[in-house]
């Protein structure tokens, strides 16, 4: 198929847009580059050894991504671009909100003008907040505490809205847990800009010797050893979901699945896998909680395996080692 992949030289999508490659499909990419680098997409081609179509342009350009439909016979779209930090959405929601719920909504108005009516959507976890029971399953109550995650369960509502007003469309709604890893090759992985907010690439940075320490945030949380519980997911079977995602579509419907792994680690856990699969050690202290943290969540993957025949292949010993070997090769992420 020909796919579109909106944020393809971002974390998720370059590791998916190696996938779908792999799998034999056609990729065009579509990127503003506002939190990735060109040199992604040169190593997407270097791992696959095939081309790809890329577009500097933001998907609110309406001009531009007719263009870009114009040119190219698209046959679904993965959606990703976005803007993702938790913190700064409190800081800066007019932004998420524009970037977000505007992007999408000029971008699904384009599809529909050109008639592609397939698409998979990055969401996330977060839209369970703080769940009563786990593992979360895909029926279970959905709230949002931040401008972040409105923006995911805004767009998830409006895209079946959507479908609703035209069964035609295929939409396919994956919410992500904790993606963490890289390409087992070591020339893809994860770039944040400046001080990393969450848990792995804060570790790497720890790990490296740019970062003194680790905080831990709050450690008297009713687990096991008082840290939080969370679903790590090796970003390779992430983007590997989205490929069954895509090939697996319905003729006409609104499916939504969990993508993780099923299985809970503590922060702690993580630590010692980290140290044990990179031989370096992770200094870190107990700090105060961080506002927003929910205690425990992992979620139910069983109905992406029943239905799309994806499974997670990767545990918590080969993220780490390929989050560090991504780290080690490149210090400074991409920027040479
Ligand atoms: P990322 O920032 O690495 O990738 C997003 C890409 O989108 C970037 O390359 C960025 O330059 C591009 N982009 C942003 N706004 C754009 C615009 N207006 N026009 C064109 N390109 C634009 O993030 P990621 O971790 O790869 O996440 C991908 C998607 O998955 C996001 O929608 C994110 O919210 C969602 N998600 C991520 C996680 C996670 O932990 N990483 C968890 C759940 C959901
Ligand atoms: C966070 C976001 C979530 C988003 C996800 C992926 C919050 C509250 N939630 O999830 O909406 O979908 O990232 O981008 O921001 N931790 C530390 N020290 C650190 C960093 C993290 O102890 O320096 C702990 C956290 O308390 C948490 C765990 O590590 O228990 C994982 O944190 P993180 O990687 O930020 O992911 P989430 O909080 O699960």
């Amino acid at each position: 198929m020909k796919i579109l992949v909106t944020g393809g030289a971002g974390y998720i999508g370059s590791h998916t847009c190696v996938e779908l490659l792999n799998e034999g499909h056609e990729v065009t990419i579509v990127d503003n580059l506002c939190n990735s680098n060109m040199e992604a997409v040169n190593r997407i081609e270097e791992i696959t050894g095939k081309e790809v179509a890329f577009y500097k342009v933001d998907i609110r350009d309406r001009e531009k991504m007719g263009q870009i439909f114009n040119e190219n016979d698209v046959d679904a779209v993965i959606h990703f671009a976005g803007l993702k930090a938790v913190g700064e959405s409190c800081e800066i929601p007019l932004e998420y909100y524009i970037n977000n719920i505007s992007g999408t909504l000029v971008m699904l108005d384009i599809m529909k003008e050109h008639g592609v009516k397939k698409i998979v959507f990055s969401s996330s976890a977060t839209v369970y907040g703080c769940p009563e029971t786990v593992p979360v399953k895909e029926d279970f109550p959905l709230s949002v505490t931040n401008p972040y995650g409105r923006t995911k369960l805004m767009l998830e509502e409006i895209l079946q809205d959507v479908y609703k007003s035209d069964n035609e469309w295929n939409v396919i709604l994956l919410r992500y847990f904790n993606p963490i890893g890289a390409h087992q090759s070591g020339r893809i992985g994860e770039d944040p800009n400046g001080i990393p907010n969450n848990l792995l690439p804060y570790i790497t940075k720890v790990a490296i010797g740019e970062l003194p320490q680790l905080n831990v945030f709050g450690d008297d949380y009713p687990t096991e050893d008082g840290t939080c519980i969370r679903d790590y997911i090796h970003v390779v079977d992430l983007a590997r979901g989205h490929v069954k995602a895509i090939e697996n579509m319905k003729n006409g419907g609104v499916e939504i699945y969990n993508l993780g792994t099923g299985k809970g680690y503590s922060v702690l856990e993580v630590i010692k896998n980290f140290e044990e699969a990179s031989g370096k050690k992770v200094p870190y202290k107990i700090a105060d909680r961080r506002q927003g943290d929910v205690a425990v969540i992992y979620g139910d993957p069983s109905k992406a395996k029943k239905e799309l025949g994806w499974e997670a292949q990767y545990g918590i010993k080969e993220m780490c080692r390929d989050s560090w070997n991504w780290q080690k090769n490149n210090p400074n992420g991409y920027k040479k």
